[in-house]
């Protein structure tokens, strides 16, 4: 095996349409965004594989014993999983450095942003270089550490980007855009538990199937007929597609007041729609505006203690580093 310093990113994603009901086997519509996760992997010379900025230390691949996981115990379940899903006869002490652009927690996929930019450094440090498809396959099991029952939307989007289609079992369609599209993101400030979420989803399907059914079906429909209107590039009926969507979440009991308050906020400042985006409970909302009133609309949400930045939809496919020294 090749042993060098090696390089990879995983991109943070916004879901458009179909969160929760994507768990369920609906399809789901998400963008990958620039922020994301860029991830260093180089010999190191103890025999432990660390990993920073969290002073983790797990087990090297070819070493059996896993290492005291102390506060970061799920980070070190996840690095021991991105272990073993190298290749047998892979082995070697390794340093990996993470600089994560994504707030935490937010909806924006950061743990699996992280997870597919730590397998890929992994695998180009002992000279593996892994197309998107498996490497997104591989973040799945990252994935589960995190979030448990996880649809592998985002460690898809990580490892993909662009705009596509996602349903579980599914491969990954890409959506052509006629024109790149301009979408808000703005954080709330509280922090969303995407496990917490889809245990809550998780709760009332159990209780009533037949009503949580309807309410994915509604969904899906908002999935296909905001297909169709990305790749004419309409927004203002994607906007209100995104009202309905919204509705729907808030049916499922995945939004707050504060993520209410703040798509009301962008709709009175002349928003086409917004909608929470990722698991809820908290994280980001996403507004779509039409361009005179972008500053507008920017404005009414910072005024209300949000975070934002902008982010283009376009049709790109995911470029890997391989900076392999
Ligand atoms: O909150 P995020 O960014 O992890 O997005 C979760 C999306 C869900 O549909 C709620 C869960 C999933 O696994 O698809």
């Amino acid at each position: 095996m090749v042993a060098s310093a090696a390089m990879a990113t995983g991109r943070g994603k916004v879901i458009l349409f179909g969160e929760h009901a994507v768990v369920y086997g609906h399809p789901a519509l998400a963008a990958g965004i620039a922020l994301g996760v860029e991830a260093e992997a180089s010999p190191a010379p103890e025999n432990l594989l660390t990993v920073d900025p969290w002073g983790v230390q797990v087990a090297p691949p070819g070493d059996g014993a896993l290492q005291e996981p102390g506060e970061h115990a799920d980070l070190a379940e996840a690095f021991a999983a991105a272990i073993a899903s190298l290749p047998e006869g892979t082995d070697g002490a390794t340093a990996v450095r993470a600089e994560v652009a994504l707030p935490a927690a937010a909806g924006l996929g950061a743990s699996a942003a992280l997870g597919v930019a730590v397998i890929g450094a992994l695998h180009e440090r002992f000279g593996v270089t892994l197309s998107a498809e498996a490497l997104s396959h591989k973040a799945q099991a990252w994935e589960r550490v995190f979030h448990g029952n996880a649809s592998g939307i985002d460690n898809h989007m990580a490892a993909h980007g662009g705009v596509a289609r996602f349903q579980k079992g599914k491969p990954l369609t890409p959506v052509a855009l006629t024109a790149p599209i301009r979408l808000l993101v703005a954080h709330s400030g509280e922090a969303g538990s995407t496990k917490e979420m889809v245990a809550r989803v998780a709760e009332q399907y159990a209780r009533n199937q037949g009503k949580l059914e309807k309410v994915f079906s509604g969904i899906a429909a908002l999935v296909d007929q905001g297909e169709l209107l990305l790749q004419r590039g309409d927004c203002e009926p994607l906007g209100e597609l995104m009202q309905l969507n919204q509705a729907l979440l808030s049916a499922l009991m995945v939004s707050t007041a504060r993520l209410e308050g703040l798509c009301k906020s962008a709709l009175a400042a002349g928003a086409f729609g917004a909608k929470l985006t990722g698991a809820g409970g908290g994280g980001c909302v996403i507004a779509l505006c039409p361009a005179k009133q972008e500053d507008r609309v920017e404005n009414a949400l910072t005024g209300e203690g949000a975070t934002t930045f902008w982010t283009t939809l376009e049709h790109h496919r995911r470029e890997r580093t391989n900076a392999s020294a």
